[in-house]
This record gives C-alpha cells, sequence and structure tokens, in this order.
C-alpha cells in the first residue's frame, strides 16, 4: 500500500483528484469506480473545475458506484443517483448513459443484483476504483460480517453506519435501512484502489483497517492485499500512523 500525505481537506482532495485525472488521461476510456458521502465531495470539485478549465475530458469515461439505498427511486434526493448526477455527472461531459449505479427501484433483490454484476463485467472490470472508509471500515456498504462478500448483494446497513448517513436525512428513522452494494470480490478485482481519508474520526479505523489484521470484521483490511492501493490521508486521519507509513 502507497501512503499519500495531504495537509487538510482540500489538500487530500486535490492529491487524489490528480491520480483520478492521471488515470483519465492516460486511458480516456477507462472504467472508473466511484463512491459517494463526504470524502469525496471536495474530489468531485476539483474534477469539474478542472474540466471546465479544458483539462479533462469524460466523453469516453464509464462509471460504476460501488451502492444504493434498496427502495429509492434514481430521481430522490436522497439516493445515490442524485448524489451523483448533482456533484458530478451534470457539470461533466461523461455520457449520462455510461454512468451506472445499482437500481434501489428494483423489487427483486436477485435480480437486481444479477443485473449489476453484468454490468460491470460487460465493461471488463474497474480500471480505477475510489473508496471512502466507513467508521466501523466498510467499503461501498460492506459492512463488518464473519465472511467477505463477493459479488453485488443487499446488506441490512449497520446502526452506526445509519447514524453516519442520518445527517443527510431529516431524521434518522427516514434513512433507508438496506443497500445494494458491489461486493469485496469485485473491488478487489479493480486494477488500481485509491481511498480518501479525512478527519480525526477516521484514525482510528484507518489504523486497524492499514495496520492491523485482515479479516472480513474489518473489511477495509482485505485492500492490505490488494497490489495497487494508494490511501490519500489528511494530517488528522493518518495521526495514528504517522510515523509507521
Ligand atoms: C459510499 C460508500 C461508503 C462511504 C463511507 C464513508 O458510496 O461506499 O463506503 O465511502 O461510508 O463515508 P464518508 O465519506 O461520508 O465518511
Amino acid at each position: 500500500m502507497k501512503f499519500v500525505k495531504a495537509r487538510d481537506y482540500e489538500d487530500m482532495s486535490r492529491k487524489a483528484a490528480n491520480i483520478i485525472s492521471a488515470q483519465v488521461i492516460v486511458k480516456p476510456d477507462c472504467v472508473l469506480g466511484l463512491a459517494t458521502g463526504t470524502t469525496p465531495l471536495g474530489i468531485y470539485r476539483c474534477l469539474v473545475h478542472w474540466y471546465e478549465r479544458g483539462d479533462l475530458d469524460f466523453s469516453q469515461t464509464t462509471s460504476v458506484n460501488l451502492d444504493e439505498y434498496r427502495g429509492l427511486e434514481p430521481d430522490d434526493p436522497h439516493s445515490y443517483h442524485y448524489f451523483m448526477r448533482e456533484n458530478l455527472f451534470r457539470h461533466i461531459n461523461i455520457d449520462p448513459a455510461n454512468t451506472h449505479v445499482p437500481d434501489g427501484s428494483v423489487k427483486d433483490v436477485d435480480e437486481a443484483c444479477r443485473r449489476y454484476d453484468a454490468v460491470i463485467s460487460g465493461l471488463g472490470g474497474v480500471d480505477l476504483q475510489l473508496l471512502g472508509l466507513g467508521h466501523n471500515g466498510h467499503i461501498g456498504f460492506n459492512e463488518p460480517d464473519g465472511v467477505f462478500a463477493k459479488k453485488t448483494h443487499l446488506v441490512r446497513l449497520a446502526d452506526s453506519t445509519v447514524e453516519a448517513n442520518a445527517r443527510l436525512f431529516d431524521s434518522k428513522e427516514d434513512v433507508p435501512t438496506q443497500a445494494y452494494t458491489m461486493g469485496i470480490q469485485t473491488i478487489m478485482h479493480a486494477k488500481k484502489i485509491l481511498v480518501a481519508v479525512s478527519g480525526e474520526n477516521k484514525a482510528e479505523i484507518v489504523e486497524k483497517a492499514f495496520l492491523g489484521a485482515v479479516t472480513p470484521w474489518v473489511p477495509a483490511s482485505i485492500l492490505q492485499l490488494h497490489t495497487d492501493v494508494t490511501v490519500v490521508g489528511d494530517a488528522a486521519a493518518f495521526s495514528r500512523i504517522e510515523g509507521r507509513i
């Protein structure tokens, strides 16, 4: 694993966005694996800015997102479809037909999962996967468990995840308790992985996930076994591992 140290959130965002930029410049028709949440917002702002400046062209790029709440329509303002449209897709020249997010509105769970896996394998896998890190070590919505789930599947969100995400809803009761997520095997098959972490409240899980034991109880720990992972973090997120990386 490579650790890239950033000063603060803005610096972390620029450094991570530079890595994504390099990918798009070197391989314009790449498949980007994308994440939602608070962490990537600054990264997406940089990418939009650099696109507007004329430095980036997404016209041949395809994206696949990690996850989506079950039961939300794509135009629901709380859905990850909506998040991606508002924070990235509608500001750049990616073809909407080339953007993929699991469909949370599909009633048949097996069908929803099967369809998403077919999309990803049809694209030939992911070139660069961007990941955030949950406080409990989740990546995508792969929550701590006794096994690493392989393919796209439905998960019951951990209470701590529902609580962490409640800030984006009117109340905790409004947060869906189930979500579709890309599986660990699919994430691990990405050619390159970029993990973005920021803030003191991620310091403990950063230490556990990246310097601790590899275990499905800390899903992100499996990334230690991938051959091309870059973790970009600010000083606060790296505060407990500083000196050991
Ligand atoms: C979101 C996702 C999650 C988040 C994680 C961290 O698509 O896959 O794993 O990356 O919950 O979220 P933030 O960035 O809000 O701390």
